[in-house]
């Protein structure tokens, strides 16, 4: 446990603010956009786009976001290779913090099992 509380002090030191492009970007291309995405929009969600994105998150507000309740609760994404702990702490400080995105900046969905 206090190793996992250290790793996580390591990867995001409490100072520093959540980076969309750097932090956010990466995990939602990774993990969410095949399925959630410009190509395939399972429930009628797409996360690759700010506007339809914000459907299911809430600035300012984790607990009242859909994205970050289902990250939480294990519901996303499906299968046995849930985020991590840190993973999850990136986006809860990301939309505690307003939940900035930069206009323009679209995602499209990567392989997680191919190297960058
Ligand atoms: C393998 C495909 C797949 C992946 C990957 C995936 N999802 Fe989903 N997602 C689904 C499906 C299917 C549903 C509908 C499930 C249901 O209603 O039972 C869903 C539903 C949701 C919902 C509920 C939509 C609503 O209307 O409330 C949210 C939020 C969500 N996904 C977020 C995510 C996030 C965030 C990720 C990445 C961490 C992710 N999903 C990754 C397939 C996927």
């Amino acid at each position: 446990m206090r190793l996992f509380a250290l790793a996580l002090i390591l990867t995001i030191p409490a100072f520093a603010r959540i980076n969309f492009v750097r932090d956010v970007k990466p995990i939602l291309e990774l993990r969410c956009v095949r399925c959630h995405g410009p190509d395939i929009a399972l429930k009628n969600l797409r996360l690759n786009r700010r506007d339809r994105a914000m459907l299911v998150i809430v600035p300012k507000k984790p607990g009242d976001s859909r994205l970050y309740l289902a990250v939480t609760s294990g519901f996303m994404p499906p299968g046995d290779k849930k985020l991590t702990a840190a993973e999850i702490e990136i986006l809860r400080k990301w939309i505690a913090e307003g939940a900035r995105w930069p206009k323009n900046v679209e995602l499209s969905p990567k392989n997680p099992f191919l190297p960058n």
